[in-house]
């Protein structure tokens, strides 16, 4: 060891307090991407309030529109009919809509346990793929419904046969889904899933729980429905349908006026391949 000078040593001796620079550079990092974050969020929300206010949300019209067709068809039921609600998931949109006492039983379906472990606004529960086997006999069902579910199904031209097997000759189907070649159903196909899920959940929080399950849209679209379901063995086939799509694009103002502009032109062309939404009722 050399020698060292007596104010060096003085100065080695002293206690300085100590400094942990990683966390100085942590936080360095921190702070401005919380900053970022905030003003993200805060762009999106502007933008999400700004496009809300011109956007009549007519696809929403569409789910009310169905809620109603359901709970109108119900009321003609005979006491002792039962109805089955295909993909029942969690909650039945049109429970609320039942009178109390009105005989009809109401069961849901579902390919996930999890999913109707916490459905409580039924009358039954089953676990079942719709595409292999509905757990009923030939013409058991006096009515059949879906919303949002056959978008889901991988063989949606099998599934049509399964309901059409087990509704009696007379019975009513409706199904609500969005279609393959709406913007946000192309996104949903083309990018990994779980990504595109991911960016929705974060720009839509309210997507959490609702958007969640793999899609494939098979037959989704108007004329498809119609013809499978003609195939199937139904009649007096209506379909219904929207082009209303741009709520996926309220998080930012100029892409959401392009696709309000783009979905009233397909409005005004009728070109009914594009449709975002559709209602089939059909008739066993
Ligand atoms: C978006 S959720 C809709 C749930 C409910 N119908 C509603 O409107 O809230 C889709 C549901 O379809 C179910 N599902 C998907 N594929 C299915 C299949 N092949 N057979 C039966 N249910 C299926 C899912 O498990 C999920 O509960």
């Amino acid at each position: 060891m050399g020698l060292v000078p007596a104010r060096a040593r003085a100065l080695a001796a002293t206690r300085f307090p100590r400094i942990d620079c990683r966390s100085i550079g942590r936080r360095a990092l921190q702070r401005p991407s919380r900053t970022q974050a905030s003003l993200i969020q805060r762009f999106i929300a502007a933008n999400s309030r700004l496009s809300a206010k011109f956007d009549a949300r007519k696809d929403v019209a569409l789910y009310h529109r169905y809620d109603r067709y359901v709970a109108d068809a119900i009321d003609t039921l005979p006491p002792g009919s039962t109805l089955v609600d295909v993909g029942g998931g969690r909650t039945c949109s049109f429970a609320s809509e039942l009178a109390p006492g009105r005989g009809v039983r109401v069961v849901a379906v579902d390919i996930s346990p999890e999913e109707l472990a916490a459905n409580t606004s039924v009358d039954a529960t089953y676990v079942a793929d719709v595409a292999e086997k509905l757990p009923f006999a030939e013409a058991e069902i006096d009515m059949l419904v879906s919303r949002t579910v056959l978008e889901h199904v991988k063989d949606v031209e099998r599934a049509a046969y399964e309901m059409s097997r087990v509704l009696r000759p007379g019975g009513l189907s409706i199904h609500l889904f969005p279609c393959r070649y709406a913007l946000f159903a192309i996104v949903a196909r083309v990018l990994p899933f779980w990504f595109a899920k991911g960016v929705l959940h974060r720009l839509i929080p309210e997507s959490r729980g609702v958007v969640e399950f793999d899609v494939y849209y098979d037959h989704c679209h108007p004329a498809a429905a119609e013809r499978i379901f003609r195939e199937a063995g139904f009649v007096r086939v209506e379909v219904e349908h929207t082009w209303d799509q741009a709520a996926y694009f309220h998080a930012f103002f100029p892409a959401f006026l392009l696709v309000l502009a783009y979905q009233r032109l397909c409005g005004l062309l009728q070109i009914r391949l594009l449709a975002s939404y559709v209602i089939v009722r059909v008739h066993r």
